[in-house]
């Protein structure tokens, strides 16, 4: 196990009328000064939107709607401009991930001049600003920033969809597993693959013996194979949506990637197909995640895939025969999600961005060096064709 320091100061909100019993005096304690992040408009179709307004009416609040999924550094722009006119207090952010990452960058916008995307590049200059308070309400159970310190901010015109990491994460975050009742199932579907993998990346990891962490994700990672496909059948089913929703939070708030290397070699390899195509996060995933298996698969890492299929997938067997049949389970599982298992299912037709997306993974996230099982360009390639 690695050093690792640990500290996650989100003050959490789980459950349903924490909205009608704290979200006033929480956002009142910071100012009178709201700035109301959200996205393409669900949370007008769902009623959220009226609801909340309902719960302010002595507070000043100001709008920033349209945050689009895989959050573009414009919007990032527009909200600076916003959070320093108005003399803002706090953001209150109401969406999924996409709305929630643009909102932490555009808090720490708020406390520089220059161009926003300037922070994304140069996380060193983000580090020594301060940020606004981020209060959030999460309507789509996926990416844990909700209680993690990311952003995955994309600049369409330099295809390039990049992490960048602030000095906090958001200081109150309410969970209402019913907000999700809304949530398609094909956003619910990327929303539980998205889960698996911030779980499998961190779970086949370079260091060794990390029983505590292990221990924790095969629990979570039983707990989103069991309660994704029902949700995605009884979009109503309150366990199935706070399951989902509470592992989504514990899967990223750090906890579990404690003494890890943290290698998260599939992400970076998805983050180029967003940055290109703009795919949905999670499906990308869903498609990579099975075959990035197969390659990682081998006599030294054979012992922790068998592992994963005994704790995780209840099967049996010897390493080898466990080891294969849980990659095939993770595969069956994604595809009766409803899922794309195949680039060209998302989308994808050509493969004359391979090359170049493949460097800037390999370049991006180390992928020669800290990968679970380490990767040039060049297996990145073959990884995208053989998707
Ligand atoms: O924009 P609206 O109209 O709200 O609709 C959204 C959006 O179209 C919709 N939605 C959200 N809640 C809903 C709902 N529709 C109906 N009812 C509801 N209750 O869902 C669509 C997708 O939303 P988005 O926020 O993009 O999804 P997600 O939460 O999966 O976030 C994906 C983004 O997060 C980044 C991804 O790269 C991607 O940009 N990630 C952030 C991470 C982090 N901060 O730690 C880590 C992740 O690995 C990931 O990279
Ligand atoms: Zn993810």
């Amino acid at each position: 196990m690695r050093n690792f320091n640990f500290n996650n100061f989100t003050d959490i909100r789980f459950g349903t009328d924490q909205i009608e019993a704290h979200l006033h005096d929480v956002l009142a304690s910071y100012g009178q000064n709201v700035l109301l992040v959200y996205g393409g408009g669900s949370i007008k179709k769902n009623g959220l939107y009226e609801r909340v307004m309902h719960q302010l009416p002595d507070l000043n609040v100001f709008e920033l709607g349209g945050i689009a999924p895989n959050p573009k550094v414009t919007s990032i722009e527009a909200g600076q401009k916003m959070t320093k006119a108005h003399n803002i207090d706090v953001i209150l952010s109401i969406g999924g991930g996409s709305v929630i990452d643009a909102s932490k960058l555009i808090a720490s916008a708020h406390y520089y001049d220059g161009k926003p995307w300037d922070l994304v590049l140069n996380t060193k200059i983000r580090q020594t600003l301060k940020q606004l308070p981020v209060v959030d309400i999460l309507t789509l159970a996926a990416t844990g920033s909700e209680m993690n310190k990311n952003s995955v901010i994309s600049n369409p015109e330099t295809h390039q969809k990049l992490g960048t990491s602030g000095p906090n994460s958001p200081v109150v975050s309410f969970l209402d597993p019913t907000l999700t009742y809304s949530v398609s199932k094909w956003q619910t579907a990327a929303g539980s693959i998205d889960i698996l993998s911030h779980l499998t990346e961190q779970y086949f990891d370079q260091a060794e013996n990390t029983d505590v962490q292990d221990g924790m994700m095969e629990g979570l990672m039983r707990t989103v194979i069991k309660w994704a496909p029902v949700a995605l059948n009884e979009p109503d089913n309150y366990d199935a949506r706070a399951n989902l929703m509470w592992s989504s939070t514990m899967a990223l708030n750090g906890l579990v990637r404690t003494g890890k290397e943290n290698g998260w070699t599939v992400h970076g390899i998805e983050h180029e197909l967003s940055a290109y195509y703009d795919v949905t996060h999670g499906m990308g995933l869903g498609v990579l995640t099975p075959r990035w298996m197969r390659f990682a698969l081998n006599a030294q890492t054979e012992a922790k895939f068998a592992r994963y299929g005994r704790n995780v997938w209840h099967l049996v067997g010897s390493d080898v025969a466990v080891a294969q049949a849980a990659i095939q389970a993770t595969y069956d599982w994604i595809k009766a999600l409803q899922a794309p298992t195949t680039l060209t299912a998302l989308g994808i037709e050509s493969n004359e961005n391979f090359a170049v997306m493949a460097q800037s993974a390999v370049t991006l996230k180390h992928l020669d060096k800290v990968a679970y099982v380490p990767m040039t360009s060049d297996d990145v390639v073959a990884l995208y064709q053989a998707s």
